[in-house]
């Protein structure tokens, strides 16, 4: 059917996003049977045993003090004085490679994701991501009239496939001059899986290749989930390696206060850019600014605020990283019972380092999810399996999951 009112690109734009769908059907259980009746796999945030979505309490208490006016008035469309400095400490950690760094406000990591793919992908072109992908990645290159390609997470042995990963990078930049490549490392959405140093190795090896020939090749990191990856520094080793890389290799942070900060519906992030070239980062200060104040001119003042106070405060800082460790090591309990029940019971699940979600390859997970109702347990239906939250189930419901999951896949003929 063509469009009624709207202009005729729009036609077919409709959302289908099965996880807010999987989340209403939970909410409909729940009335129905009790919460403590039901195991709510769908979430995408932390949620403390009775279910509820936590808030770190050191981000509580920072928020309840803040002055109205940080409600009420305006910030720059780059972002608060002080908040820049703060990203990159927050980005970087310790691990802060030497070469030029800016970073820019957004609306959350999906806003960073999007001014990425506006501002480095030509329009028409390909934007390559991993098959096994947080789902956002389509609609935010459909949008703005990119073509999202993927390679194969896996290989056969569930390693990191770099020979898919080569052969996609080579190909598509035999059609294009340039290309934006997204990795969702560390604690990948949605497969908890993390790239290791030698797995990062091939990966700039690839993009190098590709460079020398003239390429522009830009690597965008969404590191939504950092904080709950594991040690601090360790887990941001990788940036370290981002040293001496040409003029034409541009690596980008998708930063986001949703998980790391438990700010979720405060809507803050930023997009930080690293290169060797202080023109490079000097351009995408003003390109990325452009696109910030054209899509939301600026975001959540109280958020940014927050931020800025503890990373400029070492004693708040400590707080922060003391409850995220508390948050990591309780959904290492739980992903523990589910990973130690899915061997126990042959469930394939896909091998998972650190983050929200445990992954199940399946044909039909529409059909495996629907099955798994009958029990009061909910999981998100994914186009190449079945996505499990371990950061919203407590471990008393997690025990037993995984051998329903697999009856539920036996059942189904999986
Ligand atoms: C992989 C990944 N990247 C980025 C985001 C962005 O989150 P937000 O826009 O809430 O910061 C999410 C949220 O679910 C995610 O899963």
């Amino acid at each position: 059917m063509s469009t009624l009112m709207a202009a005729s690109n729009r036609e077919g734009k409709k959302l289908n996003d099965v996880i807010f769908q999987a989340g209403a059907a939970v909410r409909q259980a729940i009335a129905q049977h009790g919460s403590d009746a039901v195991v709510n796999g769908t979430l995408g945030s932390f949620a403390l045993d009775d279910g509820s979505v936590a808030c770190l309490p050191v981000v509580e208490k920072l928020f309840h003090a803040l002055p109205m006016n940080e409600f009420v008035c305006y910030a720059p469309p780059v972002g608060l004085p002080g908040y820049k400095d703060a990203v990159i400490h927050a980005i970087f950690a310790d691990q802060q490679p030497d070469a030029f760094i800016d970073a820019v406000a957004s609306a959350g990591g999906t806003g960073a994701v999007h001014m990425a793919i506006a501002n480095y992908s030509e329009p028409g072109d390909a934007v390559l991501t991993s098959d096994w992908r947080w789902d956002a990645y389509g609609a935010l290159c459909s949008e703005i009239g990119r073509n999202l390609q993927t390679f194969s997470l896996f290989d056969g042995q569930r390693h990191f496939n770099v020979p898919h990963f080569q052969a996609m990078v080579n190909a598509v930049c035999r059609m294009q001059d340039s290309l934006l490549i997204i990795l969702n490392t560390p604690a990948h959405n949605p497969t908890g899986f993390s790239l290791s140093s030698d797995e990062w190795d091939a990966v700039i090896d690839v993009t190098l290749a590709q460079a020398r020939k003239g390429k522009k090749m830009t690597i965008l990191v969404d590191i939504a989930y950092i904080d709950y990856a594991g040690e601090k520094n360790d887990v941001r080793s990788f940036m370290k390696k981002f040293t001496g890389l040409p003029d034409n290799v541009l690596i980008l942070f998708a930063f986001s206060m949703s998980k790391g900060y438990t700010l979720y519906g405060q809507r803050a992030g930023a997009l930080a850019a690293l290169s060797c070239s202080k023109g490079v980062i000097e351009e995408f200060h003003h390109v990325v600014t452009y696109s910030a104040r054209a899509a939301w001119s600026n975001v959540n003042r109280g958020a940014m605020t927050i931020l800025t106070m503890i990373q400029n405060d070492k004693a708040l800082q400590q707080e922060l990283e003391r409850e995220q460790r508390t948050v990591f090591e309780t959904i290492r309990k739980r992903s523990g019972i589910f990973i130690k029940e899915a061997s126990e019971c042959q469930l394939p699940a896909l091998p998972y380092q650190s983050g929200f979600f445990i992954s199940i390859p399946a044909h039909d997970s529409a059909a495996v999810c629907n099955h798994l109702h009958e029990d009061l347990i909910f999981a998100g239906p994914l186009a190449m399996g079945v996505r499990f939250a371990v950061c919203s189930v407590s471990a008393d419901k997690m025990t037993g999951v995984a051998a329903k999951i697999k009856k539920a896949f036996d059942v189904v003929g999986e």
